[in-house]
């Protein structure tokens, strides 16, 4: 196993009726931010618990935060945040609205010229404001972590920035909000969540049992509960807290400690969110099966792994073994209901013409914590998604 430091302080409150506990959870005297996306809390009730237990806190509010959120939209929220001299965020949404929540977060406290050279020249947050968030789509495991994405509409630039400093000080994750959820995106979350596992998983072996066998427990409770949420009429409390605290420990750091996590997969799928708008998750519906085709060599012995534990082959040479565990992979999204091919969603050749470019322009010859995806393996990995 690697060497590694492991550090998350995010205090999560899980269960029915927890939204009602931040008061407790916010500094009496702090001047608040409550940030939301596009009206749907309003619909679903969040809103209402949100205001009822701030009633006795100070707080305004900014709305219309984008799914894939634009920095053009964060920072009309920067400039509310100083003019009205905000000293806590409070983030109510999904990863859309954490991550623009972020990245606000640290923005509002940038000392250089462009904040935008958070995403795009790695400059160094060195502070930020504290943020609390109440998730209502379990997915991207923002909640729990210090990631952010965020899309500039200008250039469609899709980039990432991590920092300790934007680690929520408190998250609340009540599985009752995700009811309302629309079927598409309780899904998309369930892929999301499982590549975020597989990206730090599906590697190379460094001998490290405990991160595989919490990453193996997350993927076959994805697996079984994702199933039960699609076949469930009526949703059902037991398995959208199993789905929420799945998708939060997917990507909360604690399986991808001293082990070899990747990435490649969300690198080329944000490219497609960015140029046609597709949702985060079916990009890596697209895109996974195609890499983990091209690199079945490179990568067997944890495929072999992932073939035994994950989806029960046994039967057959270690080259079938493979091929089946990346059938079943692309079969469990596609039975969830993603279109994994790019035929599907009428992008073509030219598109990945493109994105080749756009690479090379931002000088990534290789893709991925493993640099093992070069550019004409990508262009191998979509050609195979047509
Ligand atoms: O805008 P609102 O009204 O909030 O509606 C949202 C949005 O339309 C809706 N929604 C959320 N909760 C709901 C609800 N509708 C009904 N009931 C509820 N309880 O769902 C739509 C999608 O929301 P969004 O926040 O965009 O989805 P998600 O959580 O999947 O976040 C996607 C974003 O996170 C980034 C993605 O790239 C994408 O920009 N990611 C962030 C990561 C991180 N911070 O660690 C890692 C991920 O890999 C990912 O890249
Ligand atoms: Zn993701």
């Amino acid at each position: 196993m690697n060497n590694f430091d492991f550090y998350n302080p995010v205090k999560i409150a899980f269960g029915k009726g927890k939204i009602s506990e931040i008061n407790k959870l916010i500094p009496a005297n702090a001047k608040i931010l409550m940030l939301y996306g596009g009206g749907s809390i309003k619909k679903n009730g969040i809103y209402k618990q949100a205001v009822n237990a701030l009633e006795n806190h100070d707080f305004i509010e900014f709305s219309g935060i984008e799914p894939n959120p634009r920095y053009e939209t964060a920072m009309k929220a920067v400039e509310l945040v100083k003019k009205e001299k905000i000293d806590f965020l409070l983030a109510v949404g999904g990863g859309s609205v954490i991550d623009a929540t972020k990245f606000i977060a640290a923005a509002a406290k940038y000392e250089g010229d462009d904040p935008w050279d958070i995403l795009a020249n790695y400059a160094k947050v060195t502070d930020a404001l504290p943020i609390g968030t109440i998730l209502t789509l379990p997915a991207t495991g923002s909640e729990m972590n210090g990631n952010s994405v965020l899309t500039k509409a200008a250039t469609k630039e899709k980039l990432a920035f991590g920092s300790p400093l934007v680690l929520p000080k408190f998250s609340i994750l009540d599985p009752e909000v995700t009811y309302s959820l629309p079927k598409r995106q309780l899904i998309n979350g369930v892929i999301d969540a499982y590549v975020h596992v597989i990206e730090q998983y599906l590697t190379y072996p460094v001998n490290s049992p405990v991160q595989d066998r919490f990453a193996e427990g997350i993927l076959l409770t994805l697996i079984e509960e994702g199933k039960k949420a699609l076949q469930n009429e009526q949703a059902d409390y037991e398995n959208r807290a199993n789905i929420m605290w799945a998708a939060t420990m997917a990507l909360n750091g604690l399986i991808g400690v001293g082990v070899k996590t990747d990435w490649a997969t969300h690198t080329i799928g944000h490219e497609f969110t960015a140029l046609h708008g597709l949702d985060h998750a079916i990009t890596l519906a697209i895109v996974l099966p195609g890499l983990l085709t091209k690199l079945k060599e490179k990568r067997s012995e944890k495929l072999l792994q992932y073939a035994s534990r994950v989806w029960g082959i046994y039967e057959g040479s270690d080259e079938e073994k493979i091929q089946k565990a990346i059938e079943k992979t692309d079969a469990f999204f596609r039975e969830l209901g993603a279109k994994t091919l790019l035929s599907e969603h009428e992008i073509g050749k030219e598109t990945i013409q493109e994105i080749i470019s756009r690479f090379e322009n931002r000088k990534m010859a290789k893709l991925g914590m493993q640099q093992d995806v070069s550019l004409a393996d990508v262009q191998e990995i979509l050609e195979s998604r047509m």
